[in-house]
């Protein structure tokens, strides 16, 4: 991957996103980003190309609807027919309280968390299969390492991101297309905002630079920050039998 590559950005409105877009643009890429709020991604695109982009692209693009999954990608391809980088960035953290409660809530959340993001893998790993290079990067959460009865719905919609993205790695590989697993834990973002923050809360910024150094090594699954690794090894590693009896 050299420094100048054609990147699309979805859930370009994200904290975390927007602070890897930042990074992006300064290194002189172009990119097309995609989210809901087309005011804000105006505002992003116009910050973004004073801060070094050689060019920003948007369209809407709701995580909801498979029609937009689809154009969102077919619009970007059209006007970027060599397009060589793919970061996939929204999410919600849903109220487990209600998902526990609500068919259509605990649904939703898997839709955006997961089938979301699994559908526009579908639909465009073939292109980067063609292609024969290419890094795609998507951020999933140290949640999806281990069922917790504080977040079980996101966790398992993050932790089945992270096991299709391992089986999409092997099948791209062969392409000589990188697949990188984002595995953040706390962050200091809009979607953390109710949540009484700790040591243990890293700033977007400080995850974004790992994701860029993620992205152009090519890495596979990358704990940000890195001690997240040592955590969950040691939280993935607690026996069911005392698993049960401690409130995580
Ligand atoms: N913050 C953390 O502690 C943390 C930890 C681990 C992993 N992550 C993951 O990091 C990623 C970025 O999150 P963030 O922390 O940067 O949060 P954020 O700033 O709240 O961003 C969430 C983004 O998801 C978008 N989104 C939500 N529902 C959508 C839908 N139906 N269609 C399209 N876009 C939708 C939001 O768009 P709108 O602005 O239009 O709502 C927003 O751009 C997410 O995948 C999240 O799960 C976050």
């Amino acid at each position: 991957m050299t420094a100048s590559n054609k990147i699309l950005i979805i859930g370009a409105t994200s904290a975390i996103a927007y602070e890897t877009a930042k990074i992006f643009a300064k290194h002189g890429s172009s990119l097309y980003l995609c989210a809901r709020d087309e005011h804000e991604l105006k505002r992003l695109a116009d910050d973004l190309l004073i801060r070094g982009a050689k060019e920003v692209c948007f369209s809407h693009f709701d995580a909801l609807s498979s029609d937009s999954i689809i154009s969102s990608i077919d619009t970007c391809l059209e006007k970027y027919p060599d397009l060589d980088g793919l970061l996939i960035a929204h999410g919600t953290l849903p109220d487990q309280h209600l998902c526990e409660q609500d068919i259509d809530e605990m649904e939703r959340a898997v839709r955006i968390n997961f089938t979301s993001s699994a559908a526009i893998l579908t639909y465009i790993a073939p292109y980067f299969e063609q292609l024969g290079h290419g890094c795609i990067t998507v951020i999933s959460s140290v949640a999806g390492d281990r069922g917790r009865q504080s977040n079980y719905v996101y966790g398992s919609a993050k932790g089945a991101m992270s096991i299709f993205l391992s089986g999409l790695r092997q099948r791209l590989h062969k392409a000589g297309v990188s697949v990188v697993t984002i595995k953040p834990g706390f962050v200091d973002t809009p979607m953390t905002a109710n949540i009484a923050k700790n040591f243990l809360f890293a700033k977007p910024d400080v995850i974004a630079s790992g994701i860029y150094k993620a992205f152009y090594k090519s890495s596979n699954t990358v704990y940000l920050p890195w001690f997240w690794r040592w955590i969950m090894l040691i939280i993935r590693n607690i026996p069911e039998v005392v698993f049960l009896r401690i409130r995580l």
